[in-house]
C-alpha cells in the first residue's frame, strides 16, 4: 500500500514545487506563516490538470474532508478502501473522508522528500495522544541544518520520530539506525522511509538502549529534552526523567557510541538556577562534558523565563485551556521549588579524538544568539577545523604564516559629541558565520585589513609597530591572542 501511495503522489506531482505552484507565492506564505484560508481557495481554483494535487493538499496538508470519489481521483492505486484499512484516511460522520496522518513534501534545497506524521494539533479538535507523532519542527529544521554533511558510513538518529533526521542522513551515510521507545513513531517512520524508497534499521528502546555496544561515526539527536517535573504527558516531548538529566545522560553517554573521529550533533536544553543567570549554565554543562574526552562546542541560542519556557510547551498539545493552565501550573511550581531563572536551549556538538590524535579536549561553551548565527553543517565542520588548527601551530608558526582576512564588515558603535561622532567601540563581522564577530581596536583592525595572503604575519607586525612606533615583539605578544580568536571565528585563515 505505501508503494502504491508513493505512484499516487509523486503522478500528481505532490512535491514542495508541485505544491508551491498549486498554492502561488502569495497563498503559499500565508499558508506557511500559519493561515489556511488563502491555501484552501488556491486549491479550489485548481486547473482540471491540478485537480489530484489539489485534493492531496486539501487532504494531507490543510485537513479537509473530500467525497469518496475526489480522493479516489486522486489516489487511483493505493485506492481508497485500502487507505482507510490502514488508518491513512479516515471515515467522518458525514461520509466523506478525511486525513488521518500528515503527509507532506518537505525539500533540502536538492532532494524532494515525502515525511508521514501525526496531524498537527491545529488541524485536529482536543489535545494530541500520548504517542502522537511529531511532524517537522522548528528544531528539526535546526539540527537539519545544523548537521555535519560529510559521507560517513554508519549513522544514529536517537529518537527519531517521523524520521526526519533519517531522511537527511540518507544522502550521506551508507547505515543509518533509528531509534524511539514510542512504537507508533518507528511506524511512521518506516513508512516515512518507504515512501522515499529508503530503508532504515529502526530499534525500539530508551537513550542508546537499542545500540549497546555499537558506535557510529555520525549521531544525530533531536531528543524529547524539555525540562519538567519528571511527569510523562506526551512521548513527543517529555523524557520522564526530572530537570534536565536527559540532555546530561545524552552527552555523557555519547563518547561510548562514538568511533574515533565520529561527531554527535545534540539538541539540549539546561536548567539556569537563580543567581547564576551571568553565564554559569557553562559550568552545569562542562560538568557533563569532563569525563567525556571530547571536543565540544556547545551553544546555547536561547535562554527562555519559567513562564516563555513552559508556555511554549502548553500550547503545542492542543489541550483545552483550563488543563494547559493546570498543567502549567504544576510545571511553574516545580521550577520556584528548584529555584529555577530559567531554561538555556541550544546545540551541542561532540567530536571524538581521531585515533592519531593526542590533542587534549578542546571544548568551547558561548552564547550566539543573533537570528543570523545559526550553525550550519560547514560552519560546524569549519569550527572544528580551526580549533585542531590553532592547536596545532605554535605562535612561531602562526608568525611565519600568510593569514587572509575573510570577507567582513567592519562594524562601528559612534556617539555624537561636541566634535561630532565620537567611535566609542569596533567590531569585525563575518556575516552568516555563527559566533563571527571580533572586537577590535585601531592596531587590529589595520592589522585585519593588512591580512591579504602576501606577507608572513611577523613581517605584519613589525610594519605596524614601526608606524606606531611601538616594540615589535611587544606588538606580537599583544596580536597573537587576537589572532587565534580571529582565527577560531573564521575571521582570519591561512592562505593557501
Ligand atoms: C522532539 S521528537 C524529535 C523527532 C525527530 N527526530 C525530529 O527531529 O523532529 C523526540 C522523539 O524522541 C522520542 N523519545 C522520547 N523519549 C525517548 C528516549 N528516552 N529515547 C529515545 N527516544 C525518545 C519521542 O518519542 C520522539 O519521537
Amino acid at each position: 500500500m505505501v508503494d502504491a501511495l508513493a505512484d499516487d503522489l509523486r503522478a500528481a506531482a505532490y512535491t514542495t514545487d508541485g505544491v508551491a505552484g498549486l498554492l502561488g507565492a502569495e497563498a503559499g506564505a500565508a499558508f506557511s506563516r500559519g493561515s489556511w484560508w488563502s491555501a484552501l481557495r488556491a486549491t479550489d481554483r485548481a486547473t482540471p490538470e491540478r485537480q489530484a494535487l489539489a485534493i492531496l493538499v486539501r487532504l494531507f496538508l490543510l485537513g479537509a474532508e473530500e467525497p469518496r470519489d475526489r480522493a479516489a481521483h486522486a489516489m487511483p492505486t493505493a485506492g481508497v478502501d485500502a487507505l482507510v484499512a490502514n488508518d491513512v484516511l479516515e471515515v467522518t460522520p458525514h461520509g466523506t473522508l478525511r486525513a488521518a496522518l500528515d503527509i507532506r513534501p518537505h525539500g533540502d534545497g536538492v532532494r524532494d522528500f515525502l515525511v508521514v506524521s501525526d496531524l498537527d494539533a491545529a488541524v485536529r479538535p482536543g489535545a494530541v495522544a500520548f504517542d502522537h507523532v511529531l511532524g517537522i519542527g522548528s528544531a528539526s529544521v535546526t539540527l537539519a541544518h545544523a548537521v555535519v554533511r560529510e559521507p560517513v558510513r554508519r549513522a544514529l538518529d536517537l529518537g527519531t520520530g517521523c524520521g526526519i533526521q533519517a531522511l537527511h542522513l540518507d544522502a550521506h551515510c551508507d547505515a543509518i539506525v533509528g531509534t524511539d521507545t514510542n512504537a507508533r513513531a518507528l511506524a511512521l517512520a518506516a513508512a516515512t522511509a518507504r515512501l522515499n524508497g529508503m530503508s532504515w534499521d529502526l530499534r525500539p528502546g530508551s537513550l542508546f538502549e537499542p545500540v549497546a555496544g555499537e558506535r557510529f561515526d555520525l549521531i544525530v539527536s533531536n531528543p524529547p529534552f524539555v525540562v519538567g517535573t519528571g511527569a510523562l504527558d506526551y512521548e513527543y516531548r517529555d523524557s520522564g526523567m526530572a530537570g534536565d538529566s536527559l540532555s546530561e545522560k545524552l552527552i555523557r553517554q555519547a563518547r561510548d557510541h562514538l568511533e574515533p573521529g565520529g561527531t554527535a550533533q545534540i539538541m539540549a536544553n539546561w536548567i539556569v538556577r537563580r543567581g547564576d543567570e551571568d553565564g554559569a549554565w557553562r559550568d552545569r554543562v562542562r560538568g557533563w562534558l569532563a569525563d567525556t574526552g571530547l571536543h565540544a562546542w556547545v551553544v546555547q541560542r536561547e535562554f527562555a523565563d519559567p513562564i516563555s519556557y513552559v508556555s511554549l510547551w502548553t500550547s503545542d498539545a492542543g489541550e483545552p485551556p483550563e488543563e494547559a493552565a493546570r498543567r502549567g501550573g504544576v510545571w511553574l511550581d516545580w521550577f520556584a521549588d528548584q529555584d529555577i531563572a530559567g531554561i538555556g536551549m541550544g546545540m551541542v556538538t561532540l567530536r571524538a579524538p581521531r585515533r592519531d590524535e593526542s590533542r587534549p579536549p578542546d571544548q568551547v561553551l558561548e552564547e550566539i544568539t543573533g537570528a543570523d548565527e545559526g550553525l550550519t553543517g560547514p560552519e560546524v565542520a569549519a569550527f572544528f577545523a580551526r580549533r585542531e588548527y590553532l592547536h596545532d601551530t605554535g605562535d612561531d608558526q602562526l608568525l611565519a604564516a600568510r593569514l587572509s582576512t575573510a570577507p567582513v564588515f567592519l562594524e562601528e558603535q559612534s556617539l555624537p559629541g561636541p566634535d561630532g561622532w565620537q567611535t566609542v567601540g569596533a567590531a569585525v563581522r563575518r556575516p552568516g558565520g555563527p559566533g563571527a564577530v571580533l572586537g577590535v581596536d585601531e592596531v587590529s583592525r589595520a592589522l585585519l585589513a593588512g591580512c591579504r595572503g602576501e606577507v608572513p604575519l611577523g613581517m605584519l607586525i613589525d610594519l605596524l609597530a614601526s608606524v606606531h612606533g611601538v616594540d615589535g615583539d611587544a606588538l606580537a605578544e599583544a596580536a597573537l591572542p587576537v589572532v587565534r580568536e580571529a582565527i577560531s571565528r573564521g575571521i582570519l585563515y591561512e592562505a593557501e
